[in-house]
């Protein structure tokens, strides 16, 4: 076999297969053309997701009808002047982008520099098919239309046009943040969805693009250290959600899903968040461009770090200092293994016995490594909330219930009860949550789950893929319980909850639910994954964590766990509830 260079065309389509892997990812390389042109407004339209066409208008610098030409060349750049690649200071500078996608669709360029005529260049998959004289505005004018058409392998894994336009809205948006001197707009389908002005500061910006509720439940991170920035927004712990999509970083500038820093921030927030919840920021980090390498990806998404010791440290500390500025108006840190601080209260030259007998849920046999306080909306450094209610008023004192009967509730969180062989402490959100979970198991099983009609009907303002998503699925979502419409683009309306929530969050329980969607495979139906379903609607049902619960509650409770199956581990497989037994009380008093 001999070895042959392979011709330009050949070329262009296989690193198109790196640059363009979806209508989304050519958006993005023209849009970030568009930002590098130093334009001041960038206006995108889409039809079906981008497949059809995908359509950026500038009003920056504009090329020549030579630099078209050269443009649709590979590896031709305008932005590599002094050959500095260790410099970089624009988003583009492979030089790939539009000969790449103009090998995989039909491209056309549209460009008129300002006091010259304007000139249009057009290649269908590789092929110049057009050329001559265009009137346009100065500025720039990309067409992609009828994307992958020729490239059938690539065809076939395009997702739905709701799902790649979701993608594409995302891309936009994370733009649109990193630029907030620069005006964005974006049309889907004849539809605007997004429009935000030029000239805007970055705050104003993040919270035009973000969750409306961000402004009040975030921090401002604000933290320089060795010619590193580190700024942005950071919401409140307890401000979380369920899919970590709502996490927007960028470095010098550039979005990116660079995995050091999406770990930073998880270790920033550990103490404060449940493992399966996930804080919402925007997060700039700007550093000497010689210390960052943003040539490492084809899509320039990952960046590599000089020193990623001290990035990853800048944004914990940046992060954790901003919140806990904040604490008063957040959940505060959680003893990290409570039961390792009954055990320092006994006196030093009393060796410990470990406490041997603790009786767990089925599959929790260490104890220690599953004490960690559950949700972080309340942790043992808030003052203790005990109530002793006369618990006895209603129940018979002696007696056999195996989960025992409540004696109060401590931080809001945990039911304190005593049982006949010691003391049972309830974790309530944890608990409720299961308890949710099989009984809607059989509620399916026998039909339908009973819907409870809001006595008003709510409309929860959602972002445009995510009301599509539930719109998707309404229909499943009713067999659970949930009943909900199309309420203009960015809206649902909520008229019924499952009953066996028994009111609570719907804003919040629909708006996680959108997210979930979005991580659900098409192919599987929701009562397929109940647990999920079922785990975030408990979450927002009535019993969660924080709420003050009366004695009658606490029971009923304790009463519906013992009678369901499974009810000692909660959907993520943590404990429900821990049992002291009365030697070990004993124990840690030093009695025994
Ligand atoms: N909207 C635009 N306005 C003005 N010039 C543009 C525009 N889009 C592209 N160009 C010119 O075309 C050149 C090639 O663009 P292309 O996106 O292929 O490569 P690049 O941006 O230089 O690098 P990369 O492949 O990393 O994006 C750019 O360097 C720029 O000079
Ligand atoms: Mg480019």
């Amino acid at each position: 076999m001999s070895i042959r260079r392979l011709p330009e065309h050949l070329v262009n389509r296989i690193a198109a297969g790196e640059v363009v892997e979806r209508p989304a990812s050519a958006l993005k390389e023209l849009v970030e053309n568009a930002v590098d042109a130093d334009s001041t407004r960038i206006e995108v339209r889409l039809a079906s997701g981008g497949i059809d066409l995908i359509e950026v208008v500038d009003d920056g610098c504009g090329m020549t009808a030579a630099d078209m030409a050269l443009a649709l060349e590979r590896h031709a750049t305008s932005k590599l002047p002094d050959d500095a690649i260790d410099q970089v200071s624009t988003m583009g500078f492979r030089g790939e982008a539009l000969p790449s996608i103009g090998s995989v669709a039909r491209l056309s360029l549209e460009s008129r520099v300002r006091g010259s005529d304007g000139w249009r260049r057009v290649v269908d998959n590789g092929q110049v098919v057009e050329e001559g004289p265009a009137a346009l505005p100065p500025g720039t004018r990309v067409r992609v239309e009828a994307l992958f058409a020729k490239v059938p392998a690539r065809r076939k894994f395009l997702r739905s046009a709701r799902a790649e336009y979701a993608a594409a809205l995302d891309v936009v948006k994370r733009l649109a943040m990193a630029r907030p001197d620069i005006g964005f707009s974006l049309e889907h389908d004849g539809r605007r969805s997004l429009s935000v002005p030029p000239g805007q500061s970055r705050p104003e910006r993040v919270a035009a693009l973000t969750d409306r509720e961000l402004a009040e439940n975030s921090v401002t991170v604000d933290l320089a250290r060795e010619g590193y920035v580190l700024g942005g927004v950071a919401g409140i712990p307890t401000f979380n959600r369920g899919v970590a999509d709502h996490q927007y970083l960028f470095v010098n500038g550039r979005p990116v899903k660079d995995r050091l820093l999406i770990g930073a921030v998880r270790g920033a927030y550990a103490d404060f968040l449940a493992r399966d919840r996930h804080p919402v920021v925007a997060l700039f980090l700007d550093l000497p461009p010689a210390e960052v390498d943003v040539n490492v990806h084809p899509a320039k998404t990952e960046v590599r770090f000089r020193d990623p010791a001290l990035v990853r440290g800048m944004i914990v500390s940046g992060l954790r200092r901003a919140l806990e500025e904040a604490g008063h108006r957040s959940a505060q840190p959680v003893a990290t293994d409570a039961m390792g601080l009954w055990q320092r209260e006994v006196p030093a030259d009393q060796s410990v016995q470990p406490l041997s007998s603790v009786e767990l849920p089925p599959h929790h046999l260490n104890l220690w490594a599953h004490s960690g306080v559950a949700d972080g909306r309340a942790g043992f450094s808030v003052p203790p909330m005990a109530r002793a209610e006369p618990a006895f008023a209603s129940l018979p004192e002696n007696s056999s219930f195996p989960m025992g009967v409540a004696r109060g509730q401590v931080a809001k969180t945990y039911i304190v009860a005593e049982a006949e062989d010691g003391l049972v402490i309830v974790d309530q959100h944890a608990a409720h949550e299961r308890l949710v979970l099989e009984r809607m198991r059989r509620a399916l099983d026998s039909g339908r789950v009973a819907a409870q009609a809001l006595l008003l009907p709510e409309v929860v303002e959602l972002d445009e893929p995510g009301c599509d998503r539930l719109e998707a699925r309404a229909e499943e979502l009713a067999e659970l319980g949930l009943d909900l419409e199309r309420f203009g683009p960015n809206a649902v309306l909520v008229r019924a909850t499952p009953a066996l929530l028994g009111g609570g969050d719907v804003k919040g329980l629909v708006a996680d639910l959108a997210d979930e969607l979005a991580a659900f495979d098409q192919a599987l139906s929701l009562k397929e994954k109940l647990d999920a379903v079922a785990g975030t609607m408990a979450c927002h049902g009535s019993v969660r964590a924080g709420r003050v619960l009366s004695v009658a509650e606490m029971n009923a409770l304790l009463r519906e766990m013992e009678v369901t199956p499974h009810s000692g581990q909660c959907n993520h497989g943590r404990p429900t509830w821990i049992k002291l037994a009365h030697g070990d009380i004993e124990k840690l008093f030093g009695r025994k």
